[in-house]
């Protein structure tokens, strides 16, 4: 949601930040922007269009070796090429890229027209050059400090001025950014990212922290603008492959590295058949937990549900699983001896990590599982456990939620193994099913012709039904999630015993219902279920690993491979994505970017 990326150096800045705009397309953005200066003027191209379109904008532009380019996600005013970013001060003295929201920019904005100054777009960005004039005193550092302290809210800054190409200032507070150390070059960027072609050397910035970049230094400077030292870290780049690698697109890349992520997560943790997880949890903290709580947003939570079955199944602790938007304003009730598991893929979302602070606010136990070293929720956490999914690059997530499942899967075994409640022989068959995920994984990806003709059929549909009891419902969760995002068809996922008591009302001659059904022990409600659908004219198609299912009562049956039914999710999944992906291909729909989504949520 939003991108920065910034350059100062020896190199055409222009192509260092097309590159970087590129590398963020994949958080989302609906406008762009870049700014550089020249002869003491600065150059601003904006466009409402793809980052590839700025390139015929900047073509008669001067080589300049500073820059700030920007991917803007609509939040305030809508989409149009004076709500674009970079945006400037009335004078023209000042330029700045603006990730997050100021939340009073309003009486800011009445603050500065007493003063005189005018406004030309709807955004809440443009008070903060404007801002950054009226405290401008000789020293754009300082100028930037009196700002920030005046802006509630959240920001991730780049800013230049015009007669100095010599420096760009960059701060943040509850966005993120990042400072990128190369030879004389330097860079600032929403996340690496954007600038791993140039350099892994990076900085965090931290909340309330600065940062003046110059061609050949970079200095932090702490909330009160004393210098600081911050540590430049090494980005290990081996698991960051950010090329389509002959896919057409990332999603259907992504989709075929299920099986290889799931190997790489389980191969971290387990090993030699035994769990290891380096974590600051003690057996008798584990023995005294009395709730868990599992916190994300969107897939991530998902992937919590199936943590919520497991868990609950073997160690009998009560899971909680909660929407990050919820749980932050809810005042949670939280118990000494509560355990608070954080979900997230980017390790940037917003909400999760406002959870997370509270959570460390009133010192309780928790541990975060992220995909993205670095990250915010990775720096913020007591403990945190990696999944390793490599980089994500489309919208719709789908190899870091198998990645995710497989975690929460892993762990609450431990769990279960460190509470002793339940037979070792039981737990120990889950994990060597496990171990055979991936070439299962493998198995059902081969079988992408069933899916394409399965996509035909449904692409032209409204609506589709996704339906499962226990597991098989988390599942429907995101699978309707994944058709829903990308390919823009209002799709629905219910517990099927509950369809009864309202959604069969929508269900008419040749809706498309599909039904996973890998419960032995649900399997008779399951089919039940399914002939009082097909009654009312469904078009019922079952993802099963059931290998007795019967083959009469649906109008398809795909009959995945025989798995320990704690894990059947890893499987089901899989045809799920696919199914979304060339539904969304049929429609000639964007599948990697689809509309007013971000990958990183990096706004409330
Ligand atoms: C956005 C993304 C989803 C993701 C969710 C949570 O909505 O589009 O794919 O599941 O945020 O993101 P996180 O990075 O915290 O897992």
């Amino acid at each position: 949601m939003c991108g920065i990326v910034g350059y100062i150096g020896e190199n055409n800045a222009n192509d260092v930040l097309l590159t970087g705009l590129k590398k963020l397309e994949y958080r989302g953005y609906d406008s762009c922007g870049i700014a550089t200066i020249y002869n003491d003027k600065f150059q601003i191209h904006k466009t409402t269009n793809r980052i590839d379109s700025l390139v015929s904008c900047i073509q008669d532009t001067e080589k300049s070796n500073i820059g700030l380019g920007h991917t803007r996600w609509a939040t305030h005013g809508g989409v149009c090429e004076k709500n674009a970013h970079p945006h400037t001060d009335n004078k023209d003295k000042f330029v700045v890229v603006h990730n997050g929201i100021i939340e009073n920019y309003i009486e800011l904005k009445e603050l500065l027209k007493d003063k005189g100054y005018e406004f030309y777009s709807d955004t809440d960005t443009e008070v903060i050059p404007n801002l950054i004039d009226l405290n401008y005193d000789g020293n754009l550092l300082e100028a930037t400090k009196k700002t920030v302290d005046m802006l509630e809210g959240s920001y991730a800054l780049g800013i230049m001025k015009k007669d100095n190409p010599n420096e760009i200032i960059a701060t943040r507070k509850n966005s993120p950014l990042v400072i990128g150390v190369g030879e004389n070059e330097n860079f600032i960027a929403s996340d690496y990212s954007a600038i791993l072609k140039y350099t892994n050397k990076i900085g965090i910035l931290e909340n309330d922290e600065f940062a003046v970049l110059k061609k050949d230094e970079v200095s932090f400077y702490d909330k009160d603008l004393n210098k600081k030292d911050v540590a430049i870290k090494n980005i290990d780049t081996k698991d960051f492959d950010v090329e389509k690698n002959g896919y057409e697109h990332f999603m259907l890349k992504e989709i075929n590295e299920n099986s290889i992520t799931a190997k790489k997560t389980l191969d971290t943790y387990l090993i030699n058949g035994k769990l290891k997880f380096d974590i600051n949890l003690s057996d008798e903290e584990i023995k005294n937990i009395k709730h868990i709580h599992i916190v994300a947003c969107g897939t991530a939570m998902h992937a919590g549900l199936n943590g919520k079955y497991i868990i609950e199944k073997f160690t009998r602790i009560p899971v909680n699983v909660e929407v990050a938007s919820e749980f932050r304003y809810k005042n949670p009730i939280l118990d000494k001896d509560d355990f608070v598991i954080f979900i997230s893929q980017s390790g940037e979302t917003a909400d999760t990590i406002a959870c997370l602070q509270l959570v460390k606010d009133r010192n309780i136990k928790h541990m975060s599982m992220v995909n993205v070293k670095e990250s915010t929720i990775d720096r913020m956490s007591d403990n945190v456990i990696y999944t390793k999914a490599g980089a994500e690059i489309a919208v719709a997530s789908t190899k870091a939620y198998i990645a995710q499942v497989i975690l929460i899967d892993l762990f609450g075994i431990y769990l279960a193994q460190k509470r002793g409640l339940y037979d070792d022989e039981e737990l120990n068959n889950i994990l060597r099913s496990l171990i055979e995920i991936p070439n299962k994984i493998q198995e059902v990806l081969e079988e992408d012709k069933e899916y394409i003709d399965y996509a035909n059929k449904i692409s032209n549909k409204r609506d589709v039904f996704y339906l499962g009891r226990g597991l098989d419902y988390y599942v429907a969760l995101e699978g309707s999630l994944k058709l829903k995002e990308i390919s823009y068809i209002h799709s629905e996922a219910t517990q099927f015993g509950e369809l009864k008591h309202g959604p069969i009302a929508l269900i008419e001659d040749d809706t498309p219902a599909i039904v996973m059904a890998t419960s032995k022990n649900l399997l008779d409600k399951t089919i039940s279920n399914i002939k009082e659908i097909k009654a009312r004219g469904a078009n019922v198609l079952v993802l099963t690993t059931l290998k007795d299912f019967p083959s009469n009562v649906a109008d398809k049956i795909i009959l995945l491979p025989e798995v320990n039914e704690n894990l059947s999710p890893l499987l089901t999944m899989i045809p799920l994505q696919l199914i979304a992906y060339h539904v969304t291909v049929n429609k000639g729909l964007d599948v990697d970017k689809p509309r007013n989504l971000a990958k990183s949520v990096t706004v409330e």
